[in-house]
């Protein structure tokens, strides 16, 4: 019984640090910002598996999903790295704060690729057509990330 509650305990633990993604311990603008990289990822998760037929496709979930995501775009994610934010646990990276003509043109390209996936998928575009532009805006978050993300 005793050995069972603690049992219980770890687990619960565990599975808390899992829905934290990893933000434990972080406060303020960053807390904020890895809570729209979540809900950004969050949104990105069932397009793929309808686009990889996982789930059946249908167009209206895309382009809501979509539409979530090009809201965390452009000055709605800048707006979420003030000068020199490296509290820590952050992953973010410094050359942000060196090379931001770069860091807020890909934060523009991810509103753009969002708002276009959404346009196509509204719109009633081929499923491969949407697909190509799901990968565009996957590339955004993966040149992003590999430029101005340190994974810890
Ligand atoms: C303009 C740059 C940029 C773009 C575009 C971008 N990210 Fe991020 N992302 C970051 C940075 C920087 C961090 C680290 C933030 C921190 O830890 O303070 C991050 C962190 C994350 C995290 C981890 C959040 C956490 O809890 O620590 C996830 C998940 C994520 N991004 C998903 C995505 C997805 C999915 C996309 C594309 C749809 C995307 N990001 C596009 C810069 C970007």
């Amino acid at each position: 019984m005793r050995s069972g509650l603690k049992e219980l305990a770890f687990v619960t633990a565990l599975l808390s640090a899992g829905v934290a993604w990893g933000h434990d311990g972080a406060s303020g603008v960053v807390r904020e910002r890895m809570d729209a990289m979540s809900a950004i990822g969050k949104n990105m998760k069932p397009i793929g598996r309808m686009l990889k037929g996982g789930a059946p496709y249908d167009p209206a979930s895309v382009a809501k999903a979509a539409k979530a995501i090009a809201q965390h775009g452009g000055e709605a994610l800048t707006a979420l790295f003030p000068d020199d934010s490296l509290q820590s646990p952050t992953e973010a990276a410094p050359a942000i704060w060196t090379d931001w003509r770069t860091f807020s043109a890909y934060a523009d390209d991810l509103r753009s690729s969002a708002v276009a996936l959404e346009t196509l998928a509204r719109d009633g575009a081929d499923k491969q057509a949407v697909a190509g532009a799901f990968g565009t805006l996957a590339g955004t978050c993966k040149s992003c990330h590999e430029a101005f993300r340190i994974k810890k």
